[in-house]
């Protein structure tokens, strides 16, 4: 055959799964790039950082090196694309319609979340409020009551709703890759209290690693890599940790003399551990070159102990196309690994700018 078909040859047509995924707009400027990374054929925007796509190949949005970049992902298995305020009785119709489809397959629990999430218009987190008041009824016995009850390997439905109508699927959190609708939880951050910033990083992380691993033991130990000004620090002694924190630059004086911490103020590169001592977790946010951070983290991860964690922020020199950060992940996660460190996760997390979070573990 030259390339030309009969009509009776048969062709076989990949079936194309739908999904909604969501992509931060920090990475608006490759999304197309990286929406065709994880095989997306067809797309389309809805909500402020999702996308509709179709897909052959759905285990790549969350296997393939570009799945990084997707912060949540799920199934599209009930779409209705509608303007609900136009909509009478729509909160009913939507509940009765979601039980008829999702109510036998025992989802741990139901949680609803806005298409917008950040919107100043409050109207679809009311509506996503009073749509999951009203599956709760019809979806009695949930074992997970709080988004907070989920076990990470339990399938949930999860609902989307905005003025692009409702979309909802069952995933387990692990899948989606993350607890709440969307993924993102909310940080509260109240100035003047907030050191900085990056406490909510750190906050997000520990609730996103529970999708992978238990929480840690209070009164665990970290060795904290370019602590200053002590965003991070004041969140781990928030949580009844202890932190031996490093930093050229000087502390907020706010965490003068608090329980639990030794700050040590130099050079990261000149540190050595008291003799004997070992740490349970080790948190890295330092700026400058990622490949020096992560030599650091290496170097002082021997004196982690057996299945210690390691937080790293990997800093991402810019972002232009996806080929560069994706190499340089790969080869951080190359350099880790080679030196006893295994991967366990990474994400982008909604309070990271132009970074990405990687766990690992002390092998
Ligand atoms: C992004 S800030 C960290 C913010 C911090 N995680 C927080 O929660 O407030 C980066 C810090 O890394 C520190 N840093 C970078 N390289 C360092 C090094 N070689 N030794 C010590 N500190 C370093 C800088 O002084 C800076 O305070």
């Amino acid at each position: 055959m030259n390339g030309t078909m009969s009509d009776t040859s048969e062709v076989s047509v990949p079936t194309l799964a739908p999904w909604l995924v969501r992509v931060p707009a920090i990475f608006e400027g490759i999304l197309p790039e990286i929406l065709a990374s994880v095989g997306a054929v067809s797309t389309k925007r809805l909500g402020q950082e999702y996308c509709w796509i179709r897909t052959p190949t759905p285990d790549a949005i969350r296997d393939s090196g570009g799945g990084i970049f997707v912060r949540w992902n799920l199934p599209i298995e009930h779409a209705w694309p509608c303007q609900p305020a136009k909509i009478e009785g729509f909160i009913e119709k939507a509940a009765q319609t979601l039980k008829t489809k999702f109510g036998d397959r025992a989802p741990q629990g139901v949680f609803v979340g806005p298409l917008h999430p950040t919107s100043p218009d409050r109207y679809f987190r009311h509506l996503a409020a009073n749509l999951r008041g009203r599956l709760v009824l019809l979806f009695p016995g949930l074992p997970a009551k709080t988004v907070e009850e989920q076990e990470p390997d339990r399938e949930t439905l999860f609902v989307l709703v905005g003025k692009e109508g409702l979309y909802a699927g069952m995933a387990t959190p692990r899948s989606a890759n993350g607890f709440y609708p969307g993924g993102s939880r909310y940080i509260a951050q109240h100035e003047p209290d907030t050191i900085s910033r990056a406490g909510a990083k750190i906050a997000e992380a520990l609730h996103y690693l529970r999708l992978h691993r238990p929480p840690l033991a209070a009164g665990s130990h970290w060795l904290e890599l370019g602590a200053c000004p002590g965003g991070m620090t004041s969140e781990l002694l928030a949580r009844g940790q202890r932190v031996t924190a490093i930093d050229r630059a000087p502390l907020d004086p706010r965490l003068a003399g608090k329980a639990g911490l030794t700050f040590v103020h130099d050079d990261v590169a000149r540190f050595v551990p008291p003799a004997g001592l070992s740490y349970d977790a080790l948190l890295d946010d330092m700026n400058g070159p990622p490949e020096e951070s992560i030599a650091q983290v290496i170097r002082l991860s021997r004196f982690l102990k057996e299945g210690g964690l390691v937080v790293f922020t990997l800093k991402l020199p810019r972002i232009e196309s996806i080929g560069e950060p994706l190499a340089l992940l790969r080869e951080t996660i190359d350099t880790a690994g080679r030196s006893g460190l295994r991967l366990t996760a990474k994400t982008h997390l909604t309070y990271n700018r132009h970074e990405f979070t990687l766990f690992f573990e002390r092998c």
